[in-house]
C-alpha cells in the first residue's frame, strides 16, 4: 500500500537496516534493540535466512518488522507468506511500484532525482527512501529538493551515522533516517547483544 508514513513516523530517528546470517539471533538481536528503544526494524533480504529471520523477529511483542533490499516483484509474495510489516526497496521499477500500490504491505520505494520521485507521485507515492543519500550530496540535497517537492518525505539511508544523521533529521522533509551503524557486522558476529543496545540507545535518545 501506500501508507508506509506512520511506519516512518513511528521509526523516527532511526530504522536500522540489518543483515542477519544465522536465523537463532533474531529473537536475542530485536530483544537489544528493543531494550535500546528501537522497535521498527528493516531486515535486508541479503541473506540466505532473512525470511525466516524476519518470521522470528515477529514473534517479539512489539517490533514492527520490515523487509529491504527488495529488487524484484516476485520476492512481494514472500514477505506476505512471513507477515513482513513494510517493505523497502534501493530503487523503484514501474513493476515494483504498482506491485507495492496494491499490496497489503506498505511499500517504501527509493528515489536519487527528481523524475523518479515525479515517476512515484503518478503511481501515488508521497514518501521514499533516499538512497545512497551520502553519495547523493547528503542534507543539502534533500533541503534542495524540498523547493519544488515541498510536499514529498524522505527517509535517506546510505552513508548515515550517528555522528551525521541529526543533519538529516533537522529537515522538516526528513521523517527518519536508515543506517547499519545501529548493528554493526563485528558486534553480530559475536553476539555482542549489550553492545547493540547500548548503539540503539544512544541512536534512539535523539528522538525529539
Ligand atoms: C541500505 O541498504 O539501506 C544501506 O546499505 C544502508 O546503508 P549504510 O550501510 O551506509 O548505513
Amino acid at each position: 500500500s501506500l501508507e508506509i508514513a506512520p511506519f516512518l513516523k513511528q521509526a523516527h530517528p532511526v530504522i536500522p537496516v540489518l543483515a542477519v546470517e544465522h536465523v537463532e539471533d533474531a529473537v536475542p538481536l530485536a530483544e537489544a534493540l528493543q531494550a535500546g528503544g528501537i522497535e521498527v526494524v528493516e531486515v535486508t533480504l541479503r541473506t540466505e535466512q532473512a525470511l525466516a529471520v524476519i518470521k522470528a523477529m515477529k514473534q517479539v511483542k512489539g517490533m514492527v518488522v520490515g523487509a529491504g533490499t527488495v529488487v524484484r516483484a516476485s520476492q512481494f509474495r514472500d514477505l506476505e507468506d512471513v507477515k513482513a510489516d513494510f517493505v523497502v526497496s534501493p530503487g523503484a521499477t514501474p513493476q515494483l511500484l504498482e506491485t507495492g500500490r496494491v499490496s497489503r504491505m506498505p511499500f517504501l520505494p527509493a528515489v536519487a532525482t527528481v523524475s523518479e520521485v515525479l515517476k512515484g507521485m503518478e503511481v501515488g507515492y508521497d514518501c521514499f527512501k533516499f538512497f545512497p543519500a551520502s553519495v547523493l550530496g547528503g542534507p543539502a540535497a534533500l533541503k534542495a529538493l524540498r523547493g519544488p517537492l515541498p510536499d514529498i518525505t524522505f527517509c535517506p539511508t546510505g552513508g548515515i551515522s550517528l555522528a551525521n544523521c541529526g543533519d538529516y533529521l533537522s529537515l522538516p522533509n526528513v521523517a527518519c533516517v536508515g543506517g547499519s551503524w545501529i548493528v554493526p557486522g563485528d558486534a553480530l558476529k559475536t553476539r555482542d547483544w549489550s553492545r547493540i543496545e547500548q548503539l540503539a540507545r544512544e541512536a534512539s535518545s535523539l528522538r525529539g
